[in-house]
């Protein structure tokens, strides 16, 4: 059973995980446009991991009673500098994400609220990879400066990338 506030908070990170979907679609869209397949490849694989993220809080919630309520989602940005600057902007947004989850677990702590507090631990683990992700992305982009055969070799790499969905009823 969540409290109110527990309800209303998850909720919150329900909408910032959808927003975060949301943002790295942009960023994917961004890329397709400037020629870089790899890096909108990356994007829209993280665009299907917040999905799912959000998903998992979505079920969360249904499964302890609460009432999930969708709330509007702002618009993200749609013009950026450089591939720098989206992995920048993804790392800068990520932390704040982190910050969020913190924030979440201080709450079920506080709550005494166990079962909430179990389930955000697969979501502090799940920060420590994406925040260590993009940290290592953006050491290579800084490596490659504006070399441009640099860049098509970063973007290679990052065609790679496949999702995978987590596993749900963890
Ligand atoms: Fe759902 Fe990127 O944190």
């Amino acid at each position: 059973m969540l409290s109110e506030k527990m309800t209303d908070t998850l909720n919150n990170q329900l909408n910032k995980e959808i927003y975060s979907a949301y943002l790295y679609m942009s960023m994917s869209a961004y890329s397709s446009y400037s020629g870089l397949k790899g890096f909108a490849n990356w994007f829209m694989v993280q665009y299907q991991e917040e999905m799912a993220h959000a998903m998992k809080i979505y079920d969360y919630i249904n499964d302890q009673g609460g009432q999930v309520k969708l709330e509007a989602i702002d618009k993200p940005a749609t013009e950026f500098e450089s591939t720098l600057d989206m992995f920048e902007k993804t790392l800068k947004h990520e932390q704040f994400v982190t910050k969020s989850i913190n924030d979440l677990v201080d709450l079920a702590i506080l709550e005494k609220d166990h079962a909430t507090n179990i389930f955000l631990q697969w979501f502090v683990t799940e920060q420590i990879e994406e925040e260590g992700n993009d940290n290592e992305i953006l050491s290579r982009l800084r490596l490659v400066g504006e070399d441009g055969s640099g860049l098509l070799m970063v973007d290679k790499e990052l065609s790679a990338r496949v999702f995978t969905p987590p596993v749900l009823s963890q």
